[in-house]
Order: structure tokens, then C-alpha cells, then sequence
């Protein structure tokens, strides 16, 4: 029988897990097997989707349970558990809780699915990639988390917003770390249709764009009640397809530095060229004077939120 990629997501009871869950089954990626610590809401979320095939026209077998082992063989795990931030709260504030749920479900991850590529969406993002690098011991390459896909979008949107171009045609990238205060949306290299982004926006509505994109997040959870799912499932699925797909698509995520951008040991947002080995390239580029002092911002607060969540490693 021609095998199916198998794809684990983890927390899949939750609204972030349900939406990559969504979006894959739309895009019929593979087998999915949706985990979570409760099995009622892990199988509630299976049927649901399950009961979207006949008029979404897609065919996808689910499996839905509460036991680790069924991510055995898993090409993909997708790493969604741990608790939203409530309106107010910041992505930080979750260490304390998220570590603990992350670091235990990373050494299921290691002993049941050790040759499977990690994509990490449980906040805070960046110390959580740090958190399942260090417990699976995974190489870079299977280790990524999934923030940048989700940030350029809420950019992108910002763009579109201010300039009534069309999102397909802005190409903007945010990197760094996936906080409100210390995220990079990268100006310097953003255009519309293959035009500099300076061009259509002033100075000031500029700043405008790239402070509504930081706050992005905490808009919604402000709005909503609980952090956003359908976005940042999105841009997990896009992640998944790349590889699953092997495509070789170019998109921020947060990975282990190996001195690239002149950092080693942080995790943060940067180009990655994912195929089907994972990340399997980092891209450096030259970045803007006030774009470098932001980064490097960026990794002084996430080389903080690591030391915490070390303490939780034992
Ligand atoms: C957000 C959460 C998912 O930015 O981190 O919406």
C-alpha cells in the first residue's frame, strides 16, 4: 500500500491544533492523528472535520485519541499544546505553565517519533523551540517553530490595509522574536509588486504598519477573548505542506542560529528554506542599521526567556 504522510498533531483539542488540522485536511496532506491530553475534545474535533468531507469534498482518515504512542512513525508532529494568553497577557507570561506541558510531550516525541521533523506553536515560541530542541535532541533541521509564517501575514495584511494593494503581491517578512515588544518586521527589503514598500507608504504610517503588526497578536486576543487560531493555523499548514511537499518554499521560523546572523545558540525568526529534510537552510541577508540593533534586541530577550525555561529541563 502507498503510504500517506503521517502527521501528528499534538493539542489538537485546542482551536490551534483544530485549524492546522482544518487546513490539512483541505489540502489532503496526509494521514492525521489528532492528540490531545483529553481524548472527548481530540475525537470531537476528528467528527467534526470528518462531517466537513462531504461538502468540502476531501476524504481524510482521522485518528483521534489521549495516547502519545500514536504519533509512532509520525513523518510530522505538530506541537500545539499548552494554554492561550488571555486578553492583557503577554506570550511570556506562559513559561512557567507551557514549559512544563512542552518539555513532557518533546520526550514522548523523542521516544515514540524520534525520526520526525518538529514543528514547534506553543508559546512562548521562540524558548518553547529551545525547550523540544533540548529534550528530543533532535538536529536543527527537525526542530522549527512556527511564528514567522504568522506575523508576515498579519504584515502583509497591515500593508494591504494602508495601501489597498493586494496581499498576494506584498512580500514582507518579520523576524526575530514572536513577542509583541521585540519582533522584527523587516522594512528594509519589503515590496509591493517588485516596488520598495517605501515608495507607497510616509515614514510615519510606516511606523504605523509595523507597531499594528508587533501588537498583532494581542489585538486579536483582545477582541476575541483568547489568542487567534485560524492565522496561525494557516501559516503551521503552509509550513507542513512545504515539507510534506518537499517545495523548498523560503519562510521565516524560529531555529537554533549556528552563527548565522552573527549569533550562535539563540532561537529566533529567520529565513529558513524548508524542503523534506525541515529547515534545511538558514538565509542571511544584510539587515538595516535600526533592523540590526532590533535583532539583536530580540535575541538578548529570548536568550532571557531560555534561561528560565532551562530551569524546567532538570
Ligand atoms: C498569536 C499567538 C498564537 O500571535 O501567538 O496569535
Amino acid at each position: 500500500m502507498i503510504k500517506r504522510p503521517k502527521i501528528a498533531i499534538v493539542g489538537a483539542g485546542g482551536n490551534v491544533g483544530a485549524a492546522v488540522a482544518q487546513w490539512a485536511a483541505q489540502k489532503e496532506l496526509g494521514e492525521l492523528v489528532l492528540i490531545d491530553l483529553k481524548a472527548g475534545p481530540a475525537e470531537g474535533r476528528a467528527l467534526d472535520l470528518t462531517q466537513c468531507g462531504p461538502w468540502e469534498g476531501f476524504n481524510n482518515k482521522f485518528t483521534a485519541t489521549d495516547k502519545p504512542e500514536a504519533m509512532a512513525g509520525a513523518d510530522i508532529v505538530v506541537m500545539t499544546a499548552g494554554v492561550p494568553r488571555k486578553p492583557g497577557q503577554s506570550r511570556e507570561e506562559l513559561i512557567g505553565i507551557n514549559s512544563g506541558i512542552v518539555r513532557d510531550i518533546c520526550a514522548n516525541v523523542k521516544k515514540y517519533a524520534p525520526d520526525a521533523i518538529l514543528i514547534v506553536v506553543s508559546n512562548p515560541l521562540d524558548a518553547m523551540v529551545f525547550v523540544a530542541k533540548q529534550v528530543t535532541g533532535f538536529p536543527r533541521e527537525r526542530v522549527i517553530g512556527s511564528a514567522g509564517v504568522l506575523d508576515s501575514a498579519r504584515f502583509r495584511t497591515y500593508i494591504s490595509l494602508a495601501t489597498g494593494a493586494s496581499v498576494e503581491d506584498i512580500h514582507a517578512i518579520v523576524l526575530g522574536a514572536h513577542t509583541d515588544k521585540d519582533m522584527v518586521p523587516i522594512t528594509s527589503t519589503a515590496t509591493i509588486g517588485g516596488v520598495p514598500l517605501a515608495k507607497f507608504l510616509s515614514a510615519e504610517k510606516l511606523t504605523e504598519v509595523v507597531e499594528n503588526t508587533k501588537k498583532g497578536g494581542a489585538t486579536l486576543t483582545g477582541l476575541i477573548g483568547t489568542s487567534a487560531w485560524l492565522a496561525p493555523g494557516a501559516g503551521t499548514c503552509l509550513m507542513v505542506e512545504a515539507i510534506v511537499r518537499d517545495q523548498g518554499r523560503v519562510l521565516p521560523c524560529s531555529v537554533e542560529l549556528q552563527g548565522e546572523f552573527g549569533v550562535t545558540g539563540a532561537f529566533v525568526g529567520v529565513p529558513v528554506k524548508l524542503t523534506a529534510k525541515g529547515a534545511e537552510s538558514v538565509h542571511e541577508f544584510d539587515l538595516s542599521a535600526a533592523e540590526k540593533e532590533a535583532f539583536a534586541k530580540s535575541v538578548a530577550a529570548n536568550t532571557e526567556l531560555m534561561t528560565i525555561a532551562r530551569g524546567f529541563l532538570g
